[in-house]
């Protein structure tokens, strides 16, 4: 697909415009931003990023026939595409699921992907990407932020990565419709999971609606063993039984 890229100077998201102007747009209108004044971030948190120095982008998806269960799929393909992108610049990247990327044990991308369902089916979503490219001073506040340029030593132009980022988007979701490429992403997505396989402590969150990073649970050692049908991630805790877990009902400790 031949991306409909659009740079702003100043919004104040640009997942909030797209997601106004979504009729008008085409299926892969991208916006961009050199800075956001009001960038929105998962649980209803700021994303904040310095002025020009990294990528603050939405992709605008209007695919033909996505059933609204399987609206992971999109997730899928933004994850695998970023992780390709950063694998060409010589960044070993994993997917944190759901939303995040990470360089080592530190996150240098945030994805937040609103949908739009209508009759059952994504009629729309729009994707939000923030990806830390030059910035090397984060707000203390962040537990473990990174960047391209704090794994890499270089600098990069965010105008010219941006097309080479979007190129390795797109050439997953213009497989969007093939059942094969399909069961390609999931197995994809399951080697790139971030601490597959490995004993972890986890936190088991109760239901509530105080947002996670406020919320105490129980902890367990677990590893993960991959994401079920339905987007949840399945957990082995050490007793050998196997749990599955929304976003909101368990907690990475890190
Ligand atoms: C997160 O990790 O909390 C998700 C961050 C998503 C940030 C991006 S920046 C571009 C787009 N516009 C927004 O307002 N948010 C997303």
């Amino acid at each position: 697909m031949a991306e409909n890229l659009h740079w702003f100077n100043t919004v104040d998201s640009t997942n909030t415009c797209l997601m106004a102007d979504r009729q008008q747009c085409n299926d892969g209108t991208v916006y961009a931003a050199l800075f956001q004044t009001a960038g929105r971030g998962q649980k209803g948190n700021r994303w904040e990023s310095k002025a020009g120095e990294n990528l603050t982008f939405s992709i605008l998806f209007k695919p033909e026939a996505l059933p609204a269960t399987e609206q992971f799929l999109l997730s899928q393909i933004v994850a695998l595409g970023l992780v390709d992108y950063l694998a060409e610049k010589g960044v070993t990247a994993t997917v944190k699921w759901p939303n995040d990327i990470y360089a080592g044990n530190r996150k240098i991308c945030g994805t937040l992907i609103e949908p739009v369902l209508a009759d059952g089916r994504v009629s729309a979503a729009v994707a939000g990407i923030g990806l830390n490219v030059n910035q090397l001073d984060f707000d203390p506040s962040l537990p473990n932020p990174t960047s391209l340029r704090c794994e890499t030593g270089r600098e990069y132009d965010i105008q010219v990565e941006l097309p080479m980022l979007l190129d390795r988007i797109f050439d997953r979701y213009d497989r969007i419709g093939s059942p094969y490429a399909r069961n390609g992403f999931d197995a994809q997505y399951l080697e790139k999971l971030y601490r597959r396989g490995e004993w972890h402590t986890f936190e088991e969150l109760p239901a509530s609606d105080v947002p996670a990073e406020h919320r105490s649970g129980l902890r367990i050692k677990a590893r993960i063993l991959g994401i079920d049908p339905k987007a949840r991630l399945m957990l082995e805790h050490a007793d050998g039984t196997i749990h599955v877990y929304g976003s909101k009902e368990i907690k990475y400790i890190l």
